[in-house]
């Protein structure tokens, strides 16, 4: 058995959509700075796609957070790998993930940083898996919502491969 990979969304369409969302940021920060807190590794390349084409002055910092359990099913449990570099007091925020799946990790995560008291913070993703949800989680930007199918490229991995792929694949048993 081998594995292929089908395009779900082409390079264009994502390029495009993230423009979008960039031109969305930026009417909403109009006249303010704002802070990009990338989730390490899956955001990287969204999140320097979608900085490239805002047009309000942004700063960058990154998390790293790894849901630990058993097997392929998460625990619910996330641990924080990697913390900013940078206080968010009193920050526009704006945290940047690949993928809001389960919603474990971005639910933690904004509870943790709401608690930082920044002056406002949302959350964008490039993908929603909907149908995989088990909190809450409703983020303020979406570029994609997809069905329940894994996938890859623009920064998600399988087995930390084809993060670098230009457009949004689903792997597939051949
Ligand atoms: P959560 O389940 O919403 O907490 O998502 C945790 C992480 O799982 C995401 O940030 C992704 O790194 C990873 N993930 C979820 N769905 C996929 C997928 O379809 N492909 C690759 N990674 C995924």
């Amino acid at each position: 058995m081998s594995l292929g990979i089908e395009v779900l969304i082409p390079e264009q369409d994502v390029r495009d959509r993230i423009q979008e969302i960039a031109d969305a940021l930026s009417e909403k920060y109009a006249g303010e700075e704002v802070l990009l807190v990338g989730i390490l590794n899956g955001s990287v390349f969204f999140l320097t796609e979608l900085a490239q084409k805002m047009n309000v002055p942004v700063e960058i910092d990154f998390m790293a957070a790894s849901s630990y359990g058993s097997g392929t099913e998460s625990s619910g449990r996330v641990l924080i790998t990697k913390d900013l570099e940078r206080s968010i007091k009193g920050a526009h925020v704006v945290i940047v993930e690949d993928i809001v799946d389960t919603g474990q990790t971005l639910h933690l995560l904004t509870e943790m940083l709401l608690e930082r008291q920044p002056a406002s913070l949302e959350v964008c993703v490039l993908l929603d898996k909907p149908a995989r949800r088990k909190v809450c989680m409703d983020a303020d930007f979406i570029g994609f919502e997809i069905p329940d199918a894994f996938v890859v490229g623009w920064g998600l991995d399988y087995d930390q491969k084809y993060r670098d792929l230009p457009y949004i694949g689903v792997i597939k048993e051949q």
